[in-house]
């Protein structure tokens, strides 16, 4: 490390490791600190630890300027200028956020701190995070944060598999506790050419929480609707296209398994604090519970399902992902074993083995497209689905990745209808 710029990030998750590759990339010289073993063998050999698109072209790249370098111990990324934090920010079930890995980091690098130091938190955090941490700097180092030391929040946005495009163009919310921490976290930053647009450390907070927040509750209420539905007899795709065709005042998202690493917990740091407490754990609840329903509505059609074999595809919390974490499909899986079905699953994205589509489906009683990944589009797929599985099988599709039209329809049924007979309407994706 002994460029005139350097920069540290604590953390090669999903988030920090694109980073830490895109500051490589942009001439930077780079501490990775990562205290998982598997990751720093992973980098080692030259292997991204998943996938995120044009990364591992982008590790190819970087390895051989030497600007990436690697260490397992939070105390050694202060020997960048910034550190930047890009660590897991979970929230206990108890609807209150968990900052032990916030403050075991900070902890570790707290007598390493010297003057000039910049920290700049990447992760998602509750409102009154940021200052919190500059005020433990200040009490347990006596450095004088906005002189000394430097300390903001930069939220990460980007969405999975889009980080190399969003990076540059997505505006690049910076809150420092000071003009000063502002002023420095900017200038990292600005190297990726995305728009700065500076505030205070709160409102970076709340409009991270608040983008989530936002899609968790737009997902829900599709969701809702889709069991609204099931009660009055109705088809959820047709109520869909009602309400969206020609409408000027926008419209509604299509119902899905909503879940993943930051929906799943970001709107409990507002919920531990809420002036409407509960607004959100609703929504939550909604969303948490569509595997329930989608189980109840199989059992309504199809009766009993012990040892009935039933086809799961899809394990990633979103489409062409291999993020498994935080999704509903382990959920669905085990409320289906807890009827004694006999579940198979395919997912060609997820790193927990699977079986091939054509294993998983063969003679299913039951088929439910838990994640809409582009494998699982189309007629074809329809037709292979259909001829595999169960002559009177039964067709689950929230998603309409089949393009039936129908939430729950028999194979014989399915076949007949023209694929994408009624339209599902584009659905944003999930971070
Ligand atoms: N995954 C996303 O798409 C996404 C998007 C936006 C924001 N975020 C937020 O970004 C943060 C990171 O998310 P992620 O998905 O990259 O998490 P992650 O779990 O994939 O990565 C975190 C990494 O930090 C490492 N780590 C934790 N504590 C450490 C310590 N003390 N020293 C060294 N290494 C340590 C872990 O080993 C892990 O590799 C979270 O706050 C998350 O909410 C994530």
């Amino acid at each position: 490390m002994n460029s005139s710029r350097s920069v540290s990030v604590i953390g090669l998750g999903r988030v920090g490791l694109p980073l830490a590759l895109s500051f490589a990339d942009h001439g930077l010289r780079v501490l990775g600190v990562d205290h998982d073993a598997g990751v720093l063998a992973a980098l080692g050999a030259g292997r991204m630890p998943f996938a995120e698109t044009g990364t591992q072209e982008l590790l190819d790249r970087v390895l051989p300027t030497g600007r990436l370098e690697l260490a397992e111990r939070a105390a050694d990324a202060a020997r960048a200028d910034d550190i930047v934090i890009t660590i897991g920010t979970p929230s206990f079930s108890h609807i209150e956020s968990d900052l032990r890995q916030v403050r075991a980091a900070v902890d570790d690098l707290l007598p390493m701190l010297r003057p000039g130091h910049a920290l700049i938190l990447r992760s998602t955090i509750a409102p009154g995070t940021t200052e919190f941490v500059a005020g433990y700097l200040e009490k347990r180092r006596g450095l004088r944060v906005g002189e000394d030391l430097f300390v903001a929040h930069a939220p990460e946005r980007i969405a999975a598999g889009r980080f190399l495009e969003e990076i540059s163009t997505l505006p690049c919310i910076i809150g420092g506790v000071d003009e000063a921490s502002s002023e420095r976290a900017a200038s990292t930053f600005a190297l990726f050419g995305a728009p700065i647009v500076r505030t205070t450390p709160v409102q970076a907070e709340l409009a991270k929480i608040w983008t989530n927040i936002l899609r968790y509750t737009t997902f829900a209420l599709p969701n809702l609707l889709m069991m609204d539905c099931e009660r009055y007899g109705a088809n959820v795709f047709e109520v869909i296209d009602l309400i969206n065709r020609d409408y000027p005042r926008g419209g509604i998202a299509s119902p899905g398994m909503t879940a993943g690493t930051c929906l799943r917990k970001d709107f409990a740091f507002s919920e531990e604090r809420s002036n409407a407490p509960g607004m959100l754990l609703a929504v939550s609840r909604v969303n948490e519970s569509v595997p329930l329903f989608l189980v109840e509505g199989i059992k309504r059609r199809v009766g009993n399902l012990g040892s009935r074999k039933v086809a799961v595809l899809g394990l990633t919390f979103k489409r062409d992902t291999d993020d498994e974490r935080d999704s509903l499909a382990p959920k669905l899986i085990r409320l289906l074993e807890r009827e004694l079905a006999d579940v198979a699953v395919c997912d060609p994205h997820a790193p927990s083995p699977t079986q091939p589509l054509e294993q998983a489906v063969q003679d299913a009683g039951v088929v439910i497209v838990a994640t809409n990944h582009s494998e699982f589009e189309g007629p074809a797929i329809l037709s292979e689905i259909v001829s595999r599985a169960a002559g009177d099988s039964l067709l689950v599709d929230p998603w309409n990745a089949l393009g039936t039209g129908q939430l729950f329809a028999f194979s014989a049924e399915a076949a007949a209808l023209s694929p994408g007979a009624v339209q599902a309407p584009a659905r944003p994706e999930m971070t």
